[in-house]
């Protein structure tokens, strides 16, 4: 069975029914949403509302007979469960290559338990090295915000689709790739400085966020815990 699959059948474990549940974005995802579906439909789960991060992903659990919510009307969620791009030892992620970042940060402060979901791929030393930051950015302006992201040490571009236009975020804005050559020297640092610009709405570092890590390798799972 693929790794993703894996990790997304193992976290069934943690939903039980009743609970109201945060749905991430993306391919692991879709696992998730899937099998949750199945158990759904055989009834071994049952009373289970979910509020989804992104149009696909409600997409994906409308069809598997998922209900759905919102966090307007259920405030409190029992758990979030999310895929992500780059997990650290600490816990800490890079998410919203998605391109769901913001709404999976906000569902993510809303739960109880936030649990990722990857393949041992995603584990890096530091962050930044496997792939680029993700940033959403409002249009106005953007091309300042690009220069000013740059300075930071970063290679920035905005991200484009394969038509050569830019790129949006189910809440309409673009987003920005930014590209450490050697990863991200000090994430908390970095999370500050961009989240006090003026036109930035939210970046992809999740720091001190995730309660749990499951991680599918070829030998098995494994979980990580965070310590507080
Ligand atoms: C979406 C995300 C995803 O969780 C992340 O990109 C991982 O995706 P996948 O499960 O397809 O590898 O952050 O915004």
């Amino acid at each position: 069975m693929d790794l993703k699959q894996q990790a997304a059948l193992y976290a069934l474990r943690y939903v039980h029914s009743g609970n109201i549940i945060g749905l991430g974005s993306g391919s692991t995802m879709a696992l998730f949403i899937e099998e949750l579906g199945a158990l759904l439909k055989s009834g071994e789960l049952s009373d289970i509302v979910a509020v989804p991060t992104s149009d696909e992903t409600a997409q994906q659990a409308r069809q598997a007979g998922v209900k759905l919510s919102t966090l307007d009307e259920h405030e409190r969620l029992d758990i979030a469960i999310d895929g992500a791009d780059e997990v650290d030892n600490n816990l800490n992620l890079i998410k919203g290559l998605g391109r769901a970042l913001l709404r999976e940060k906000v569902v993510a402060t809303h739960a109880h338990e936030f649990i990722v979901i990857v393949d041992n791929t995603k584990l890096v030393a530091r962050l930044g090295k496997r792939g680029p930051l993700p940033i959403e950015v409002v249009s106005f302006a953007v091309d300042s915000q690009i220069r000013w992201l740059t300075e930071l040490g970063c290679v920035a571009e905005l991200w484009l689709s394969e038509n050569g236009s830019a790129l949006l975020t189910d809440n309409g804005n673009p987003l920005v790739r930014c590209w450490f050559d050697n990863g991200i020297d000090n994430p908390k640092h970095l999370a500050s400085l961009i989240k006090s610009r003026a036109g930035i709405v939210e970046h992809g570092l999740f720091l001190d966020m995730a309660t749990k890590v499951i991680v599918a390798h070829e030998t098995g799972i494994t979980e990580m815990e965070r310590d507080d």
